[in-house]
């Protein structure tokens, strides 16, 4: 009794202290609720519309039309929210009219797509994502919301957690990639560093978790292309990273433009009512992909508009993204009795709470400040973090006899190819306010390595596209006159991301015929590819010395793959998506199932009469400048009991002599389901770093939660059972233990 009295004495402040900030909490929500009670009293029926409407301002361009009277729509009290407005000059004054000439004075939320940095462009997310560093990831989100919220925005359309297995489709590129634990742990890190831990300081902003759902599975790899997949890779596979993004707090969603079970999503009462509403308690608000509401009619889902719009907001969409549906007929389906006034309230108030969270209501302009917009914004420190980010982006392919990193005692080095010196492709697509003019290409961060001490060969060879061969003997030239090669190849920054969907995904134009006449010389190539997808490279990979494949780097490219380059920097990222060999593979992807005929000899097996079922690399693939060595893994007990908690370990041994940075993967299989499972799962990774002869410990600890998936009935269960359970260095190169996961 003395010892628990004792205890209780101890832990008085604590409790006290809770009990006030919950209390303190509770207050604020009481007087933020009763705030937003009297508001809406004041609002007619129009004003509670306008809430719902999101337009786009003119200064830029993210989809098929624009409004032309929608600072008079401001005006009137019928908008509540602008995207594709920034600068604190331009955001005010539109905010101004909101707040001052309408009737009830209530600001706006500016949107925008801050996908991969605002103004200080960081790697695409397919790139960041190959870091598989989410302190950094969310480091970046902070640094792009820091960006962003001095030029009047407080509300990014980011982070994409679109899991996708298919390189033709664009929007790879804004994606983390095809595992669901890697885009749930990549979205949640965003949402982070969006959102930090209060809306209301100045430096935050909303994030958007996007696109809602199953975007990233169109058929044929076409964009906004029909989807259709089973529920259970609906619940696994897609769903995973949209689930964590509740949990993480995100404030909205963001419906997406496919129809998923013959049902577009933003007339999808089962997603967004029923899963994410009623499932997941999420209480931030639903906003449409851009006209995504009127598409139901093209889609053949909706008579008309008006027909699109019931269904929409009756299926749970708050927010109407430039389609002007909710604008034009909401008052119409109430009045005939189509929608209740209520549904459009609960819209209303979870617009009215995030915009109060935001700390709108008392002060509109709080985004607007000028100093920060001066001071806030591509700060050497951003840049500093920026080039760090980008080079941890970078992955090894190839490198053969090791040919990287190139040597200080190099005295000439032939540049080759149209991305080596082109600033607009080294930014990629979706660089919000970035400006390419600012980006460094990869021929001035070479002349900032090597200075004066060495020469360097630039020749431009050929375009990305297009079929001018004119420049091929001043390239061939180029070579012959060099110690040392590097060719630059890749796509435009057009040709992955929205509405970019290839169905050859090899690389665009005569830039292989090039790569071809410069390997004939048979000096050192090393061949680097900035691309926003996986391309098909089997003839680059089988003929150059060393590969870098670069993504889009953002605007610090050329410094970054300078330290890279020159191992300054030695490479540690890993790919977030399978390489396929040619097109005929795709979807090709690690978490495939085993078939009922698995590849061998025999002739009936299910394989290709003319390619290897395997990659050209494989998920988790990358190399190092370094060698690691992995031991095998050992146990704690190859029983789990339903309850517990099982550890394996295993040692990681840098074998080459220079430090290097491994990130270690952790996967398991169920041999035997209730439903035939993958053969193997991503569960966890750690990112060690390692000097030369030093081993570390590296310890993964699993229970039945990480083995739990949604079975055929929809419930999410671990099953008893045997398993494997995989450790190693890429989702292909791993190191195996069994155990059994018991009853009880
Ligand atoms: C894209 C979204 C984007 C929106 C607003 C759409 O076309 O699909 O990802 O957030 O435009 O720019």
């Amino acid at each position: 009794m003395y010892r628990i009295l004792q205890n209780f004495i101890y832990l008085l402040p604590l409790i006290l202290f809770l009990a006030c900030a919950s209390e303190k909490q509770d207050v604020e929500t009481r007087n933020m609720d009763r705030f937003i009670d009297n508001l809406m009293k004041e609002m007619t029926l129009e004003e509670k519309i306008g809430q719902l409407t999101l337009y786009s301002s003119f200064m830029d361009e993210t989809g098929p039309f624009m409004n032309e009277d929608y600072l008079d729509y401001i005006r009137v009290g019928r908008v509540g929210a602008v995207f594709n407005a920034y600068t604190t000059e331009y955001t005010r004054e539109i905010q101004r009219i909101a707040v001052e000439e309408t009737r009830l004075g209530i600001p706006l939320l500016f949107g925008y797509d801050v996908i991969h940095g605002h103004r200080t462009i960081f790697p695409m997310p397919i790139g960041e994502t190959a870091t598989w560093d989410l302190e950094m990831i969310e480091q970046s989100a902070r640094y792009a919301a820091q960006e962003a919220t001095a030029e009047g925005l407080n509300w990014t359309f980011s982070p994409m957690i679109d899991v996708t297995r298919d390189p033709r489709w664009g929007r790879i590129a804004e994606s983390s990639g095809e595992d669901p634990l890697l885009a749930s742990l990549v979205g949640r890190a965003k949402i982070r560093g969006y959102q930090g831990d209060d809306l209301s300081q100045p430096n935050t902003m909303l994030a958007t978790a996007k696109h809602f759902a199953a975007y990233g599975f169109p058929q044929a790899g076409r964009d906004y292309h029909t989807v259709d997949i089973s529920e259970l890779t609906l619940r696994n596979v897609v769903l995973p990273a949209f689930k964590a993004a509740a949990e993480e707090g995100v404030a909205t969603y963001m419906t997406s433009f496919n129809d998923l079970f013959g049902v577009p999503a933003s007339g999808s009462n089962f997603l967004l009512n029923e899963v994410l509403r009623n499932e997941w308690g999420f209480d931030g608000f639903v906003v449409t992909d851009y006209t995504s509401i009127n598409e139901m009619v093209p889609h053949g889902f909706a008579r008309d508009d008006k027909h699109a719009g019931e269904l929409a907001i009756n299926a749970g969409v708050d927010m109407d993204m430039q389609g002007s549906v909710y604008h034009d007929y909401l008052e119409e389906l109430v009045d005939d009795g189509k929608v209740n006034e209520e549904t459009i309230e609960k819209a209303v108030r979870r617009i009215l709470t995030l915009k109060y969270k935001l700390g709108l209501f008392e002060d509109p302009y709080r985004y607007n400040d000028k100093d920060r917009e001066e001071t806030m914004i591509m700060t050497l420190e951003i840049m500093d973090f920026a080039r760090d980010f980008a080079r941890k982006s970078v992955v090894l392919l190839k490198n053969e006899e090791n040919t990287l990193p190139l040597s200080d005692d190099v005295r000439s080095l032939a540049l080759i190819g149209p991305m080596a010196d082109n600033q607009r492709d080294m930014i990629g697509s979706w660089s919000a306010a970035g400006d390419y003019a600012k980006s460094v290409t990869l021929r001035k961060g070479l002349e900032n390595r090597l200075g004066t001490n060495a020469r360097i060969n630039y020749a431009q060879g050929t375009t990305v596209n297009g079929t001018d061969r004119s420049g091929f003997s001043q390239a061939i030239a180029a070579a012959r006159n060099s110690d040392a090669v590097i060719m630059a190849l890749g796509e435009e920054y057009w040709q992955s991301g929205e509405a970019a969907s290839r169905s050859d995904i090899s690389l665009p134009g005569v830039q292989e015929e090039l790569f071809d006449e410069i390997i004939k010389l048979g000096k050192p190539v090393v061949v680097i590819i900035m691309s926003g997808r996986p391309l098909t490279i089997g003839n680059v990979d089988e003929k150059a010395d060393a590969i870098l494949y670069a993504w889009y780097l953002g605007t610090t490219t050329g410094d970054a793959l300078a330290d890279v380059m020159f191992g300054d920097y030695n490479p540690a990222a890993k790919l977030p998506v399978t390489f396929p060999r040619n097109v005929g593979q795709i979807p090709i992807f690690y978490y495939a199932k085993n078939t009922g005929r698995p590849e061998s000899e025999i002739k009936f097996t299910s394989k290709y009469l003319d390619v290897p079922n395997t990659p050209l690399y494989p998920f988790g693939y990358g190399l190092s400048y370094t060698t690691f060595g992995y031991s095998d893994i050992t146990l704690s007990s190859d029983q789990l009991p339903m309850d517990g908690e099982l550890k394996a370990t295993l040692s990681v041994t840098n074998t080459g002599d220079r430090f290097g940075e491994e990130v270690v993967q952790f996967y398991t299989r169920q041999l035997v389901g209730s439903v035939t499972r993958p053969l193997k799962e991503l569960k966890n990774f750690q990112k060690i770093g390692l000097e030369p002869g030093e081993t570390k410990e590296v310890v993964f600890t699993i229970s039945a939660a990480d083995l739990a998936f949604y079975n055929a009935q929809n419930e999410l269960k671990a099953e008893p059972g045997a398993f494997h359970l995989f450790i190693g260095a890429s989702s292909a190169d791993v190191k195996k233990a069994a155990f059994t996961l018991l009853s009880k």
